[in-house]
């Protein structure tokens, strides 16, 4: 037993913020910003919560399945910059929806989406869920260091959503790996006010080594790539879609290069949203499929990489999405309150 998707959502915080922007306050430019990463504006929250982004992004996937918050048998929402420490993103989420069903949250950073997915493939393949929500949701503007210009100016806010449902078979393939390294890209946990606490105390913001943090990202997206490919009896060069993270825009030049694929398959929103982390992928993959990018018979293979260091991805076919979508481009429903 697999699953399908059967509805995409999308949602970003209304804020958008150039990079000109940046430089205000930032030594820092939008030449610098364009030509070493690709982005041009990032969105972030101002009132927004992650709730707010999450539920909305839930609800437009929801409203394309036709499928309803009762009707879900499991929600999981990847986040490492949730709301709350606890409960789960999931449970928040859940309670907004009106959802009844076990949730839970999935830490993996970048790479957090694909897992997920795995999470919910496990439901589907031991006949536990009929229909699954899976969300990928970041507000990293809360964990930025906004002096440190090496690191700010990557990331954004956003979340993405999709709804599965139950289908006879699953990915052609899914993969999940992790070379243990936290100081490559680490957030370290709030200190807190305990009384007894002796260690070192520092601020909870983002520290990422960059250039490791890069290769890292090449050399696992063209693994991975070749990796899905052959467990699919494909070639690269087959895949009709590469739905990829959005770190760096000279990282999805050198993959797309070192694959020999054409630019134009290789899915990119980096310019508009900056890195959403683990929304990068479900955000992408919403926007293809509103914009009728995404035919019955494609392949798409999602590939998410970053702190743990951790890679996640994931060769799909689609299948039976446009049997569902009546009208694609029409606007979500408002976020339930
Ligand atoms: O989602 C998790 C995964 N994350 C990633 O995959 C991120 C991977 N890494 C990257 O995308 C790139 O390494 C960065 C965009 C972070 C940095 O680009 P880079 O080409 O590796 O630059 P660098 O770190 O080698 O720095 C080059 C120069 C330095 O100045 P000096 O030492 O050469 O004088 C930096 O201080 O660029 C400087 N610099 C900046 N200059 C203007 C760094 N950030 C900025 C900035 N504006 N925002």
């Amino acid at each position: 037993m697999g699953f399908r998707v059967l509805g995409t959502g999308g949602c970003l915080p209304r804020r958008r913020v150039t990079n000109d922007e940046l430089s205000q306050f930032l030594d820092t430019s939008d030449e610098w910003i364009r030509q070493r990463t690709g982005i041009a504006a990032r969105h972030v929250c101002t009132t927004e919560t992650l709730d707010d982004l999450a539920t909305k992004a839930a609800s437009e996937a929801l409203r394309m399945a036709g499928v309803s918050p009762e009707d879900l048998d499991l929600v999981v929402c990847s986040t490492t910059s949730s709301d709350h420490l606890m409960p789960a993103e999931a449970s928040a989420v859940s309670e907004r929806l009106g959802a009844r069903c076990p949730s839970f949250d999935v830490s993996a950073a970048c790479a957090g989406f694909i897992f997920a997915l795995d999470a919910a493939d496990g439901w589907f393949a031991r006949g536990r869920a009929r229909y699954a929500l899976v969300i990928g949701a970041e507000r990293y503007s809360r964990i930025l260091d906004w002096n440190d210009r090496a690191t700010c100016v990557l990331f954004g806010d956003g979340a993405g959503a999709v709804v599965l449902g139950q289908a006879d078979e699953g990915p052609l393939s899914l993969r999940l790996s992790t070379r243990p390294e936290v100081a490559a890209l680490d957030v370290p946990g709030v200190t807190g006010n305990s009384p007894f606490y002796e260690g070192p105390q520092g601020p909870s913001v983002l520290s990422m080594k960059g250039r490791e943090v890069f290769k890292f990202g090449v050399t696992s997206v063209v693994r991975e790539i070749r990796a899905l490919a052959k467990e699919a009896g494909m070639q690269p060069t087959d895949i009709t879609h590469l739905v990829l993270h959005q770190a760096n825009g000279r990282i999805l030049d050198s993959a797309t290069n070192a694959l020999g694929l054409d630019p134009a398959r290789v899915e990119r929103t980096i310019q508009e949203t900056g890195n959403i982390s683990s929304a990068c992928i479900p955000f992408a993959l919403d926007r293809m499929v509103r914009q009728g990018r995404v035919h019955p018979g494609d392949t798409l293979a999602m590939v998410g990489f970053g702190a743990g260091l951790s890679v996640g991805s994931c060769l799909l076919r689609w299948d039976q999405l446009s049997a569902h979508v009546d009208d694609p481009q029409k606007p979500a429903a408002a976020p339930a309150d």
